[in-house]
């Protein structure tokens, strides 16, 4: 089989996002098909494979394939309460019995914060690379995920922006981006593990040189300036960054996986009913530096 890609919608306005097809994900990739895949991330900065119904020891196989995993430090379930393994993070509303957590969960509360347009484990000094995420179960409706092209909308800055944003050094935690939502409900010892981490605002990739703009939701703060005036110009870059002509909104098929990269994009989860099973399960690879050696 070989790898092809094309555009989701060559027409549109996601021609960051392709459609790979010519892989099956449940057997060991060769080493011109993972290649293939690198390329393309190069290229698109979104992945979409569908029909692979995969298992947790297929997509670690799949995964590592690509590189070096992190593991699911930044999950708010005790390590007793889980229910898959630490090196995926459980994307899903169910609790370790497989039930539908209620409403008022904790766990729950915390996971509505991927609601927000974020870049994922940027509250981590290594952040993430590429997110690697299989649709095992979903909602009958909605529940869909939308991702944004953090290069076109650096691209789209004027210059006095450009200049001004280059080289600023945002503060990020997991603690600033659920405050947004009112979820405070932190324990003194997750406020320790997940206290603010640096990364630049400006990012260059490794290989194609291209910057973007490196926005999520855990940035609370910007260096050297007031907290106000930081979040509010944060606020600005977000609005900027997420107008629809850069967003690709995927609607979920069971068997899809979708993987992005980090680096170039934000993304956030639309809400669903609930009380219905979303079952999705993410592998993360590790950025393997921190953004702040990634400069222009
Ligand atoms: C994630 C995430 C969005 C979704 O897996 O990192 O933010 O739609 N998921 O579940
Ligand atoms: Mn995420």
């Amino acid at each position: 089989m070989t790898v092809t890609i094309k555009p989701v919608d060559p027409v549109g306005r996601a021609f960051f996002a392709g459609e790979v097809s010519g892989v099956d994900l449940t057997r060991p990739l060769s080493a011109a098909e993972v290649e293939a895949i690198h390329a393309g991330m190069d290229r698109y900065g979104v992945l979409v494979f569908h029909g692979q119904k995969i298992d947790d020891e297929q997509q670690l196989v799949f995964s590592r394939a690509l590189g070096p995993l992190e593991t699911a430090t930044g999950d708010i379930a005790a390590p007793e309460d889980r229910r898959i393994s630490m090196d995926l993070n459980d994307i899903s509303n169910l609790d370790k019995h497989g039930k539908v957590v209620p409403r008022d969960d904790r766990r729950r509360l915390f996971g509505l914060g991927n609601q927000l347009w974020h870049s994922d484990s940027s509250f981590k000094e290594v952040p993430a690379k590429y997110s690697i995420l299989s649709a095992r179960q979903i909602p009958n409706a909605d529940g869909n995920t939308e991702f944004a092209d953090m290069r076109a909308a650096y691209d789209a800055l004027d210059d006095a922006t450009k200049a001004e944003a280059r080289d600023m050094i945002c503060a990020h935690s997991q603690i600033f981006s659920r405050g947004i939502l009112g979820f405070t409900d932190f324990t003194d010892a997750e406020r320790v593990k997940w206290a603010p981490v640096r990364q630049r605002l400006v990012r260059k990739h490794p290989r194609t040189g291209r910057l973007s703009l490196y926005l999520s939701s855990h940035a609370g703060g910007i260096e050297g300036w007031p907290v106000p005036e930081a979040r509010a110009f944060l606020r600005d870059l977000n609005e900027h960054a997420t107008q629809r002509k850069f967003v690709y909104a995927h609607r979920w098929a069971p068997g899809d996986l979708v993987m992005w990269d980090n680096r170039v994009t934000m993304h956030r989860a639309r809400r669903y009913d609930h009380t219905q099973v979303r079952d999705m399960r993410r592998t993360t690879l590790t950025n393997e530096v921190s953004s702040l050696e990634q400069a222009p």
